[in-house]
């Protein structure tokens, strides 16, 4: 726990502007900053930073919040890790309240496991650059492989010594526990010699693996030795703050730049990221020999869309590369490959380089993975009609992953022009996958319906509960599932609307509510009377006047808020509603209070403004308006539904007559609200 009084301290000192300037270039634009949104992928900027406000807002992907939510989306840290990254950049020192015991019990693990692994690479570091072993042994062998003191100083690139267990000793001396020292992995104690501790990685060189926020969690060590029995790289295992599937190499060195060009390349190993890195080339990422995973691609995917696989020339792993293609592809990126040259790796071919030969071989022969994977199958294909047939299911197979139509368009073509195959046939098979798919998907979930038990999705066709032939069954559904959507279509416009009203009211609640807006009343007498008073109290009286609430939980939530203050006479402002630590409820906030009222959807061009709100008329009658369509809106559904209670013919006549009463009441409210607006407005 932060206290409460240094929160506030760092949440004053934080400028939203300068904390999203660290990983976005930002213009400014009127009283906003804009720029390209790091969460989605776009050419033209829909990111808005509003300093007044404390906040950023995509307009594109809909991301929003303030400094510290942008810090937790980010660079994916928890709320107290975010403050305290902000804390660190504006010198505040956060000094921690006491935790409860179990918070402290796992915070304490991560943080020991943490703090290990950054003596460990600080103590490799010094191996190298300071001990005779060190430079003799390990920095020979990286200016051997050309590595700049630059660069490995960039990448903290270290040495283990020889030595059983030297690591450990000094890890132990400085009162590092045994516990983190093993569960790291950087100690290996013998199972039969309890005690009896060794390094892992001794007599390595050292590559660490850094966290996205640039924290060490993990090792990769070097055998320098060509001793064929040893293997060439031994890794830190698995730990509670390494898990390999979620982490790409260099991604901390590169993210900048990432964002900046729009596109990662990925290649396999260290010393390709590092190698690539030197020549200037440095958004790169490597998955470090593993396959590609998706928390991988997740991980690259909120930087850029658009990834570059570079491959060695040797086709071994190629086609084994497919699959990992295929989970780009589902992702909606835009995948393109590089293939160097027959015995290059992107790390030899970038060392006997320069960077316009690398800079200009990468913009030539990135290709497109359609031509790519036909180019590499076809090479097997010869003249076989069957392996071709294979090889163009295969393609199209590929191709049915993409959920983008029009990307789909574009390689159906590419593939046709290619494989020399008319379109219409392409797009024939194409679809025939897409509608096999569909089906599978289809099945699958009426096999979870009828696993919920709900047997109302029988008796459509009346005929036989169990399909038989495939085909009839499943259009059979498709109809019924058909049918529902569109009810729940209807559904969903009603409920549209009504939010629609209800979001307008929270709007001016969260942007105007302490201003001072005149309304009219009726007295005691029924005169009407004008009176002046917050825009808030305004509309919370009137919600409250007729036991009005929302139908969407979270605006309810918010319309709560305002509420509990009102009732100690205080309007929560912008500021302090950025307070929240409920993240959803607050980027609600954010959303509503941050309207496209000031910004019209073509801001881009030319920012148009409506007419200001900070004139008192306007927001008089804006307020009116509001309240008074959402309050018709209100009536009218409960009108509606006395209706259909009146169409039932159970009723007795006494209920009947009191809904009629009641039908009569509502109709005077709409019909008097109607007038006054009429009135004022006119
Ligand atoms: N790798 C591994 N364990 C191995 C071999 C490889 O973890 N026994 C991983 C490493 O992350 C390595 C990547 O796979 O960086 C690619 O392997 P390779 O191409 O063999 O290594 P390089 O990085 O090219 O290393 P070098 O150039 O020093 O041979
Ligand atoms: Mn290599």
């Amino acid at each position: 726990m932060i206290t409460e009084e240094v929160k506030q301290q760092i949440l004053d000192a934080a400028r939203v502007e300068e904390v999203v300037g660290d990983f976005v270039t930002l213009k400014r634009r009127g009283t906003n900053l804009i720029g390209l949104c790091p969460f989605h992928n776009e050419k033209t900027p829909s990111f808005i930073v509003s300093p007044a406000k404390g906040i950023y807002k995509c307009f594109g992907c809909g991301k929003g919040g303030d400094a510290v939510s942008f810090m937790m989306e980010h660079e994916q840290m928890t709320y107290p890790e975010a403050l305290k990254a902000l804390g660190a950049k504006y010198g505040i020192k956060v000094e921690e309240a006491p935790r409860t015991a179990e918070e402290t019990q796992q915070l304490n693990h991560r943080e020991s496991l943490h703090q290990v692994s950054a003596f460990a690479e600080s103590y490799f570091k010094g191996q190298l650059w300071k001990t005779e072993e060190g430079q003799r042994i390990g920095l020979s062998y990286f200016r051997e492989r050309g590595f700049s003191d630059a660069t490995i100083e960039a990448f903290g690139l270290g040495y283990s010594p020889l030595e059983w267990d030297a690591l450990t000793k000094a890890a132990l001396k400085q009162a590092y526990s045994k516990e983190a020292l093993v569960e790291c992995g950087l100690t290996i104690e013998r199972e039969n010699e309890p005690g009896k501790m060794f390094d892992r990685f001794r007599g390595r060189v050292m590559f660490p693996i850094h966290s996205l926020s640039g924290r060490v969690i993990a090792f990769g060590g070097r055998v320098l030795s060509t001793d064929k029995t040893k293997a060439k790289y031994v890794n830190s295992p698995e730990s509670a703050i390494y898990s390999k599937s979620h982490v790409l190499y260099g991604i901390f060195q590169a993210k900048r730049e990432i964002i900046a060009k729009d596109m990662a390349y990925l290649v396999e190993g260290y010393t390709d990221v590092i190698s690539l890195h030197q020549a200037g080339i440095t958004n790169v990422v490597a998955s470090s020999g593993t396959s590609l995973t998706q928390d991988q691609i997740k991980l690259v995917s909120r930087f850029t869309r658009n990834i570059t696989i570079l491959y060695d020339g040797d086709a071994a792993g190629i086609k084994a590369s497919f699959r990992g293609i295929n989970m780009l592809l589902e992702q909606n990126l835009n995948v393109r490959v590089v293939l160097f040259p027959d015995g290059h790796d992107p790390d030899s071919f970038s060392r006997t380089h320069t960077i316009d030969e690398i800079t200009a071989y990468l913009s030539e022969q990135a290709v497109d993975f359609i031509s790519f994977k036909t180019k590499i199958l076809l090479k097997d294909v010869g003249n076989d009609p069957i392996k071709r047939a294979e090889l163009i299911e295969d393609i199209v197979g590929s191709i049915a992953l993409i959920p983008d139509e029009i990307y789909r368009a574009v390689y159906v073509q590419e593939c046709s022009r290619i494989l020399h195959i008319e379109e219409v046939d392409l797009i024939s098979r194409l679809n025939k996958v897409l509608r096999q798919r569909y089906k599978d998907e289809l099945r699958k979930s009426e096999r979870s319906e009828s696993g919920t038990g709900s047997q109302g999705t029988a008796g459509v066709s009346g005929t036989s509960p169990e399909p038989s032939g495939g085909e009839i069954a499943v259009s059979g559904l498709s109809d019924r599932l058909a049918a529902t959507r569109q009810q729940a279509d209807l559904v969903s416009l009603e409920q549209e609307r009504d939010e629609a009203l209800e979001c307008g009211i929270l709007r001016l609640l969260i942007c105007h509510g302490r201003e001072t807006t005149t309304q009219y009343f009726l007295d005691e007498e029924g005169n009407e009377i004008e009176e002046a008073l917050s825009v808030a109290r305004y509309l919370l009286a009137e919600m409250e006047e007729d036991e009005l609430s929302f139908t969407n939980p979270v605006y309810q939530q918010i319309l709560d808020i305002f509420k509990r203050q009102q009732a100690d006479n205080y309007v929560p402002s912008l500021d302090d509603l950025m307070m929240i630590e409920d993240e959803t409820l607050k980027n609600r906030i954010i959303d509503i209070g941050y309207t496209p009222h000031e910004i019209s959807p073509n801001w881009e061009k030319k920012l148009i403004r409506v007419p200001s709100e900070t004139e008192p008329r306007i927001l008089n009658r804006t307020v009116l308006e509001a309240m008074a369509n959402f309050k018709l809106r209100q009536f009218e559904k409960a009108e509606r539904d006395l209706l259909e209670k009146l169409q039932k013919s159970d009723l007795s006549e006494e209920e009947i007559m009191v809904c009629l009463q009641q039908k009569k009441r509502f109709e005077e409210i709409r019909c008097n609200i109607s007038k006054k607006i009429r009135r004022i407005l006119l």
